[in-house]
């Protein structure tokens, strides 16, 4: 009990001492951790009406360490203000860390189920319940022993709880893996939220689609379910990355089978993990991800005393089967000094004189002015060194992302082409660059392509140019809030 109250008071106190505001250097509307490194989003939640948000948390340095939860909350899932630090390692059940999960409402509290690692061989749920502050672990942790599974699931790789309720009971979706090179995700029922049982899996990659399948959600949509989990460990397809994805595998649900109808990307950028959903009063379903990759973050520049980011919340709908993410309209808050641009580019880089910067929304639409238009190039954070180019090549039917001169993205990772046979001239994009990071989304939402970069904060300019002739219209909105202190400005 000791040692428990003191690893988190600890971290609590840690937090506090070395937090530091630095408001124009954190972006604007993206939560970073207090201090110290951040993953996953965990436990995002609406309770006592406010969004909760945690996320794996190690508050003492700027790599991965034992896990935490870190904590914060916010009427609008882009101004976010921190709490307390949820959760340390301090139990035998997570003496290793406490890993990815969710959080739901009960009647003794907010719950928090969470994966504890006891030690490198092994993972098992627990609990955690609390008063939307401070947290008391279940003193009957774990409340899941992978040894209860059957012995083709591993006891290694058994994590990131998703709990929900049902009329009688709950329900969780959990990661595992079967044999060798199958994800898979695990469906449970338990009355109490104590006590499981297994029902059956809920899909698998069926030695597809990675190695283990880490971070599930499961929700209903416009009349399907959707299952999005993150695969480590995938070969590069036409639709998928190498390495790290997010996917959406959308079908039906009838409490106990899922059924699955198609499978697709729900992020095409490198830098998008792990999301999680959220029911918003008013209906949507708003997801937010973690905006970076295991396969390079390592080696990316460390030039503040935090590192990691979410993503932008987004609004997700399906719209023909398919998996449709918009920025959540909360952003429109935020929106200052609107400019439009009605012009035709040509292969010189235009600038226009008020967009530039490192913080806006911009919205573009294109249409060709003459049939020959082969491309469209968006150059972003750029000065006389540094840039990075977004492209969208007609002909390839290509959307290329250049980071070459991005402030140190690793090599392999800077150029990144993704195949896109819709393609064509008349193609709109959105655009919202803050500060460090660029979410693209491509035909209102079709497609979504999210990247950080490590450009210094002096390169401000915006440029764009055609392969051709192209009437663009553009409407940038730049970006802006008043900072308070203590906030994540
Ligand atoms: C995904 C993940 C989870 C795990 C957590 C550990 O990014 O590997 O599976 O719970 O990160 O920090």
């Amino acid at each position: 009990m000791e040692k428990e109250q003191t690893l988190l008071a600890r971290a609590r106190a840690y937090e506090r001492e070395h937090f530091a505001a630095h408001g124009d250097e954190r972006p604007l509307l993206h939560l970073t951790p207090p201090v110290g490194w951040m993953n996953d989003p965990n436990g995002l939640c609406r309770y006592q009406g406010r969004y909760h948000l945690f996320f794996q948390y190690y508050p003492y340095s700027t790599v991965w360490g034992p896990m935490h939860w870190g904590h914060a909350v916010s009427d609008d899932l882009l101004t976010w203000e921190y709490l307390p630090c949820a959760l340390a390692p301090d139990s035998q059940a997570d003496a290793q860390g406490c890993f990815s999960g969710s959080a739901v409402e009960t009647a003794e509290g907010l719950m928090l189920v969470y994966t504890g690692v006891p030690s490198p061989e092994r993972q098992t749920q627990c609990m955690a319940l609390g008063d939307g502050v401070d947290f008391v672990k279940y003193d009957g942790n774990p409340i899941i022993d992978p040894d209860e599974l059957p012995t083709e699931y591993s006891r290694q790789d058994f994590r990131d709880p998703k709990v929900w309720r049902e009329q009688d009971g709950y329900r969780m979706a959990v990661g595992s893996r079967h044999g060798e090179r199958s994800g898979t995700i695990l469906l449970l029922e338990g009355a109490d939220a104590r006590h499981w049982r297994l029902l059956g899996e809920v899909d698998s990659g069926r030695m597809r689609y990675g190695r283990m399948w880490e971070c599930p959600d499961f929700f209903p949509l416009d009349g399907r379910q959707v299952l999005v989990v993150s695969p480590q460990e995938m070969q590069e397809t036409e639709l998928f990355h190498q390495g790290y994805n997010a996917i959406a595998l959308i079908g039906d649900f009838d409490g106990r089978q899922f059924n699955r109808r198609s499978i697709q990307p729900v992020d095409q950028g490198f830098d998008f993990y792990a999301p999680q959903t959220v029911l918003a009063p008013d209906g949507r379903r708003l997801m937010i991800g973690w905006m970076e990759n295991w396969d390079y973050c390592k080696k990316t520049p460390r030039t503040h005393p935090w590192y990691g980011q979410m993503s932008l919340p987004r609004e997700i709908h399906l719209q023909n089967g398919r998996l449709i993410q918009q920025p959540a309209r909360e952003i429109e808050q935020y929106w200052q000094n609107t400019v439009c641009v009605k012009d035709t580019l040509v292969r010189n880089f235009q600038k226009y004189p008020q967009i530039s910067g490192r913080a806006l929304d911009m919205t573009l639409g294109f249409s060709p002015a003459e049939e020959a238009c082969r491309s469209v190039t968006v150059t972003l954070a750029a000065d006389d060194t540094r840039e990075t180019r977004l492209t969208c090549d007609f002909v390839r039917k290509e959307l290329i992302f250049d980071r070459r001169k991005s402030g140190g993205v690793p090599e392999a990772f800077a150029l990144h082409r993704v195949a896109v046979p819709e393609l064509d001239a008349r193609c709109a994009l959105r655009i919202i660059l803050d500060r460090e990071s660029v979410e693209i989304f491509l035909n209102e939402g079709e497609r979504a392509f999210s990247y950080r970069i490590f450009t210094p904060r002096e390169a401000r300019d915006i440029r764009f140019a055609a392969d051709g002739k192209l009437c663009m219209q553009c409407t940038a909105h730049l970006l802006s809030r008043e900072i308070k202190p203590g906030e994540n400005a």
